[in-house]
């Protein structure tokens, strides 16, 4: 697979899931993640606002990937266009939309997962990457911003390495 690679804490989390789809990538962008489970035979439905990324997330994927890509503004109204339930994972990475915590919980089937892992305020401190409070968790706001969620794992880190990161990690699960 070329491209971004995904997330550490996406291959650490997914074999715990099992066969957790269909799978809702929310805020795909070109699909690091969305990528990464298709070829894992993952069904997929990667989300975001921007019609080029989905479009060379599509290019960059057989026709007979099981993956559907939706062009929406989850700010606009701020739902999620799903049934309830719809999913069995819901992923976000590297996007933070407060309004949308319910919507998230309402697309996940019982027993469904989250997997979310974004900037948190000490990002500001390292120079590269979003500086907009609105963009960046409080110490401990992942883990409380999903009240109808068990949470399964938590951890807030700097990522070592040459361009250092402020992360948060959770990983909860939708009572059965
Ligand atoms: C930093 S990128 C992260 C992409 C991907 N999740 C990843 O980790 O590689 C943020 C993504 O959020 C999308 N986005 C920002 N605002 C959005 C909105 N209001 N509705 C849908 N997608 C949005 C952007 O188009 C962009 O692809």
């Amino acid at each position: 697979m070329s491209g971004p690679t995904p997330s550490p804490f996406l291959i650490d989390c997914w074999p715990r899931l099992g066969a957790a789809g269909p799978v809702l990538d929310l805020a795909s962008g070109r699909g690091r993640h969305a990528r990464w489970l298709v070829a894992r035979g993952e069904a997929l439905v990667a989300l975001d606002r921007s019609g080029t990324a989905l479009r060379e997330l599509q290019r960059s994927l057989s026709p007979s990937a099981r993956l559907l890509a939706v062009r929406a503004d989850l700010e606009q109204g701020h739902r999620i266009p799903a049934a309830d339930g719809a999913f069995g994972a819901v992923l976000v990475f590297r996007y933070l939309h407060r309004p949308l915590a319910a919507e998230i919980e309402r697309v996940l089937r019982p027993a469904g997962w989250l997997v979310y892992e974004t900037f948190t305020r000490g990002q500001t401190e390292l120079r590269n990457g979003p500086s907009r409070p609105e963009f960046l968790l409080a110490p401990g706001e992942l883990s409380q911003l999903f009240p109808g969620l068990r949470v399964v794992h938590f951890e807030e880190l700097v990522t070592p390495g040459p361009r250092p990161e402020a992360l948060a990690r959770l990983l909860a699960r939708k009572p059965g």
